[in-house]
């Protein structure tokens, strides 16, 4: 099948946050696109929500009425899974429940045609698992948007341990065309972003646990993280992301590879999701929001800097190195993933390379020979580059 893009019909179920985010990607490129919602208030709320948002890329001059007509004539919203039946490409954007995800496409394998690519967006189910409810699941994908999905560049795709490379093709070609950057990651906790991306907040609560928890303090580290290039620091992207929805990120990662202590979440974070303390949308979070400035007035010292930095970093290091070394994507896709998924400042084996890998894989020991924890462990392939005097872009691994 070739598919005209012109022509393409995409089916998105779930009209939420992420549904209603990837119909408006589909829709600017002139897909046309069924969105079906259980809830009929969903389907009103995403519907004036697009409205809302397109009169604010005209406001800013980045769209004009005809391509916000345009958009809005493309998306059709439907209160029948049935209205989905001519889709080249489903995508499934609803609550996070692996009974209820494969229950809707059991359902919707029967009413589609035989070449339809059937899609979750899930961010910590198993790929494979949703795909086992399908008759066929050779045409089943993971295609992960990350949120705001239209000003998300990064796409991750994940195959199935059953999807055809057909299928793996066809995912890239179509969301390629939606002018995303697609990485291919395999069907592993976290896939690539939510894995490597761990040590940002995990390390920086660790070095927390160790001091008081002061409003400077928190500050000290942010700052160290913004001085190494990142756009926010650990506690205020935490706060900005949701306490709840980062600790539950972190504990299912955790879980889901078995209780690595390398994963181990931050019990201080969980005890701010219990008392409420969520971030920026409840007032409070790692800071309180009600009688705090969030720009650092204090002057810090810049060996305290430094040293945090470079901790956090050569951890962030260890993680990319080992979703390598796990052959869970390629070096290439690991380092445009962390760049354009989450905005770091340089990709991570890149970076490996320019501060030296014996220096991390000599950070690494410092610190598990200082802790003895897990989380300290040095990734083999860390280990090897050091020993035969290789990095990771000059040579082949
Ligand atoms: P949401 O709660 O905003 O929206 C989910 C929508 O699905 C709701 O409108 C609900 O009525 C609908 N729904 C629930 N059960 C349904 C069913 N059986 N049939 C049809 N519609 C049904 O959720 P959100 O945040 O958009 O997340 C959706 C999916 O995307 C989840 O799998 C989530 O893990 C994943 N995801 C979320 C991200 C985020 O930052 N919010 C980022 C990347 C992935």
């Amino acid at each position: 099948m070739v598919l005209i893009k012109n022509e393409m019909n995409i089916g998105i179920i779930g009209s939420g946050t992420m549904g209603s985010g990837i119909a408006q990607i589909a829709a600017t490129y002139d897909c046309t696109v069924h969105v079906y919602d259980i809830n009929a208030e969903a389907l009103e709320i995403s519907k004036t929500k697009l409205e809302k948002i397109l009169n604010r890329l005209i406001e800013k001059g980045r769209i004009d009425e005809a391509e916000k007509n345009k958009i809005q004539s493309n998306i059709k919203y439907v209160n029948q899974l049935s209205d989905l039946a001519d889709s080249h490409l489903v995508i499934e954007a609803i609550v996070e429940n692996l009974d209820i995800k494969q229950k809707v496409f059991k359902e919707l394998e029967e009413l589609v045609t035989s070449d339809c690519i059937l899609a979750s967006n899930t961010s910590s189910l198993s790929v494979t698992s949703i795909a086992s409810a399908c008759k066929d699941a050779s045409r089943f994908i993971g295609i992960h948007f990350f949120n705001p999905a239209p000003l998300m560049k990064l796409v991750e795709i994940i195959p199935a341990i059953q999807t055809s490379d057909e299928t793996l093709q066809k995912s890239l070609e179509i969301i390629n065309s939606w002018h995303k950057t697609t990485v291919v990651a395999k069907d592993t906790p976290g896939f690539i972003v939510n894995k490597v991306a761990r040590p940002f907040y995990g390390e920086a609560t660790k070095i927390l646990e160790e001091m008081d928890h002061t409003t400077e303090n928190l500050q000290l580290i942010d700052e160290a993280m913004r001085d190494k290039g990142f756009r926010m620091g650990p506690f205020q992207l935490m706060d900005y992301i949701g306490n709840d929805v980062n600790y539950t990120v972190s504990e299912t990662v955790y879980k889901a590879f078995y209780n690595d202590g390398r994963y181990r979440p931050s019990m201080a974070q969980k005890r701010l999701s219990e008392a409420g303390y969520l971030g920026k949308k409840s007032g409070r979070g790692w800071y309180d929001y009600s009688d705090i400035q969030e720009e650092n007035n204090t002057e810090h010292s810049p060996i305290a800097l430094i040293e945090i930095g470079d901790r956090i970093v050569t951890m962030l290091i260890n993680e990319a190195a080992d979703t390598l070394h796990r052959k869970i994507a390629t070096k290439e896709d690991i380092d445009l993933a962390m760049t354009k998924g989450v905005n770091y400042p340089k990709g991570l084996l890149s970076w490996a390379d320019e501060i030296g890998i014996q220096v991390c894989v000599d950070r690494m020991d410092a610190l598990y020979d200082e802790y003895r924890e897990e989380r300290y462990r040095c990734s083999p392939l860390l280990r090897t580059l050091a020993r035969e005097k290789r990095n990771f872009y000059n040579q082949e691994i």
